[in-house]
């Protein structure tokens, strides 16, 4: 699949959803915005859209159905295993007859015969060494109903199942996170790539902290999960902490959100990244001005993750 290199990450279309009391979406969304965006997005030359199943608890892959349907030009990736469970609570579930099952309510959500890449929402080593997920996968596969797939792996400790992924030679590709506050998957991205994997790379903006529009004042709205995990102390502490980041935006001339993008487009292993879009504007914004950053601002940039932002990473980390 030739995907291009930036794709639509599709989690906030999906609208306010709950998981009983707990916000899983970004609050409420004009589906009227999301269609707009999805349908720019695909005029300036994105042609890979990242949803899920438990996206909105459906409402991403509906609306990506009714804008793109069975279109050839344009590569879907979804996922599958979390679900909610009777009184309202997440559930993981990686069983053969569940991914079955979940691959056919997304066809349908989506319009589609076939989805082009299917992916295992976060699973574990355990789930992985089980065998039923990668025998449901492939089983989908072999009748046509996805054409590749992969893992989807964990945001602060992603080694165990990619290397258990090689070792048993398991999927097509990986979704990592990767951004200038996390980058926990570099030292595994070359083998990856050798071993012929396509990289996805998600959270590009974490959560929109490295587009460069929050302050230490920004207040998320309660059905935002943004609420949590970007909450005042972390705000406060990222005005610090990604000071240096913003000055070297400016020394550079860029955005900040470009910046970012840019960052992650400088390894060549990635194939595709997704910054999670909402409307039209932000898709013109992440569509422009992306070229590779020289190897001494690259250097400058992991030098401040290992001397600080990994340890704001950690953080970050007690929040989800
Ligand atoms: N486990 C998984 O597999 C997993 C987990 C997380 C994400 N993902 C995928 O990765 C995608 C991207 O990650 P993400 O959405 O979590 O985080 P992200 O891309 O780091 O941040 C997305 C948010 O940043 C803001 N934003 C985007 N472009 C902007 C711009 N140019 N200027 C200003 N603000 C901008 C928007 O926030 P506002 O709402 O404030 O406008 C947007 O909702 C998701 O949509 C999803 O497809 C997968």
């Amino acid at each position: 699949m030739k995907v291009s290199e930036i794709g639509f990450g599709a989690w906030a279309i999906g609208g306010a959803a709950y998981a009983g009391e707990i916000p899983i979406g970004w609050g409420k969304t004009d589906d009227r915005t999301s269609i707009k965006a999805l349908k720019k997005a695909f005029t300036l030359g994105v042609n890979f859209y990242d949803t899920a199943d438990f996206y909105g608890l459906g409402h991403s892959e509906e609306l990506i159905g009714k804008v793109f349907g069975n279109d050839p030009g344009v590569i879907i990736a979804s996922k599958a295993g979390h679900k909610l469970n009777a009184d309202d609570r997440i559930a993981i579930d990686y069983s053969y007859g569940y991914l079955i099952e979940a691959c056919e309510k997304s066809l349908k959500r989506l319009k589609r015969e076939t989805i082009d890449y299917y992916q295992l929402h976060v699973a574990k080593v355990k789930d992985l060494e089980k065998g039923e997920c990668i025998r449901a996968m492939k089983d989908l596969q072999q009748t046509g109903k996805i054409r590749y797939w992969g893992i989807s792996l964990n945001t602060y400790d992603p080694e165990p199942e990619a290397l258990c992924s090689f070792k048993h030679q398991i999927g097509d590709g990986f979704q990592v996170v990767l951004n200038i506050i996390n980058q926990k998957i570099l030292p595994l991205l070359p083998e990856m790539s050798r071993k012929g994997y396509g990289i996805i790379a998600r959270m590009p903006l974490q959560f929109g902290l490295l587009s460069g529009k929050f302050s230490a004042y920004t207040r998320f709205s309660p059905d935002d999960h943004r609420r949590e995990r970007l909450n005042p102390q972390i705000l406060e502490d990222a005005e610090v902490r990604l000071n240096p980041v913003r000055e070297l935006a400016v020394k550079y001339k860029t955005e900040p959100y470009t910046f970012a993008l840019r960052f992650i487009l400088s390894f060549p292993e990635i194939s595709t990244v997704i910054p999670g879009i909402r409307n039209e504007e932000q898709v013109v914004r992440n569509t422009n001005d992306l070229r590779i950053l020289e190897p001494d601002v690259m250097k400058k940039l992991q030098d401040l993750y290992t001397n600080d932002l990994a340890d704001f990473l950690d953080k970050i980390k007690k929040f989800g």
